[in-house]
């Protein structure tokens, strides 16, 4: 199917562009009045993410009531674990949880590597319905977990504020957290490739807990693995972003993805030297920018565009945007971007 506007994938690929195109990480979820609606009618977030007709209804809510460049499929990056035998719940007010962990070899034997079609059918008929219902209007942006922070969910069995156990894994037990690094991987690669066959025209790997491994740490286990997966996809485009591994670019230069997401710590000449030309660039206004006065969070775009722009960016913020963010800022946001002359 042809889409009416590809302006994502232009950029992704590094073509030329008529303006700069805008989507926001997070942007199907809380912000959106119409997305608690829907939520609350049925029995949950998980629910909701292995409903396919809901899930379709919310990944387009935001290319309607936001007027962004892209839909993200709405899932989350835990049915992964989930898939590989560790069942994931999600708790009002907490976040995730799981009740069983790999903290051992005996462990291993809980997980496998999944048929993703079998296992996570739900997430490839989402898509489906959600190519479907679009008919082109914008791309769909498949996505998945790093498998480093993958790993962290698996081992913790809940988000933490360091991580502290996993990383005393990768110190202890490195031969395991390889094989389990490995697993997640091969999991991901697979995933990835079923997504794309139902119709996602971009995939993104979060690695959001990137930014708590030392840098060799991060070498071996993170960004070795992101490397191979960015090897083995090749259909459409794919985005790396690493929250917080800006000690990382050099090895992130060097993995084949058309774009690199960059968190709000990073100063665009200084990603767009160590990265070079030959990568688009996602990015990175400060998700609390969106809080601050119209007049500011429009200069602050401004600021954003010139810096990065005209060429090989893709307008974002520097992570999700956070729930309780008035949607009339964000639809400020992309309207911004989308006037915007360079
Ligand atoms: O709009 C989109 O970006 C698509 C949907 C999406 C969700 N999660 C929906 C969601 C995406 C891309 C994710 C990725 C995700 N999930 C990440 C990586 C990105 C990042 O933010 O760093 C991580 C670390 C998770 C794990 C996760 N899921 C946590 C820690 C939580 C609880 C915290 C929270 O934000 O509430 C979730 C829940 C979750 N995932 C919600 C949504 C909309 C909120 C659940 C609800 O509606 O009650």
């Amino acid at each position: 199917m042809m889409l009416q506007n590809d302006l994502l994938l232009r950029a992704a690929r590094g073509e030329a562009v008529e303006r700069t195109p805008v989507w926001l990480m997070r942007q199907a979820g809380r912000i959106l009045k119409e997305y608690r609606e829907i939520r609350n009618r049925i029995s949950g977030f998980k629910a909701l993410v292995e409903t396919p007709e809901l899930a379709a209804e919310v990944t387009i809510q935001p290319v309607d009531i936001l007027g962004v460049d892209a839909a993200i499929i709405f899932s989350d990056i835990l049915v992964v674990p989930e898939a590989m035998g560790l069942p994931y719940r999600m708790i009002e007010k907490k976040g995730p949880w799981f009740d069983e962990t790999i903290r051992s070899k005996a462990d291993l034997k809980r997980l496998c590597v999944p048929d993703p079609e079998a296992e996570l059918g739900y997430v490839t008929e989402a898509i489906r319905c959600t190519k479907k219902a679009l008919n082109g209007r914008v791309p769909v942006i498949g996505f998945a977990g790093a498998p480093w922070t993958i790993f962290s969910y698996m081992v913790e069995g809940q988000g933490t504020k360091t991580f502290a156990t996993a990383r005393k894994m990768l110190y202890t037990e490195p031969g395991l957290s390889h094989q389990v690094l490995d697993m997640i991987t091969e999991t991901t690669i697979a995933y990835l490739k079923a997504q794309i066959a139902a119709g996602a025209d971009m995939v993104q790997l979060f690695d959001s807990w990137a930014g708590i491994l030392p840098a060799e740490q991060y070498r071996n286990f993170g960004s070795r693995y992101l490397k191979r997966i960015c090897a083995e996809i090749q259909e459409v485009p794919v985005t790396v972003f690493a929250k917080g591994a800006w000690f990382a670019l050099d090895d992130i230069a060097e993995m084949d993805c058309r774009t690199v997401g960059l968190d709000w710590h990073l100063q665009p000449e200084m990603a767009r030297k160590k990265l070079g030309n030959d990568k688009t660039l996602q990015g990175n206004l400060d998700p609390c920018m969106l809080y601050a006065d119209d007049e500011a969070l429009v200069n602050a775009t401004h600021q954003m565009l010139k810096r990065f722009g005209p060429r090989r960016h893709i307008a974002n913020l520097g992570h999700g945007v956070y729930p309780d963010v008035d949607a009339a800022k964000v639809k400020l946001f992309v309207e911004t971007v989308k006037a915007y002359k360079q």
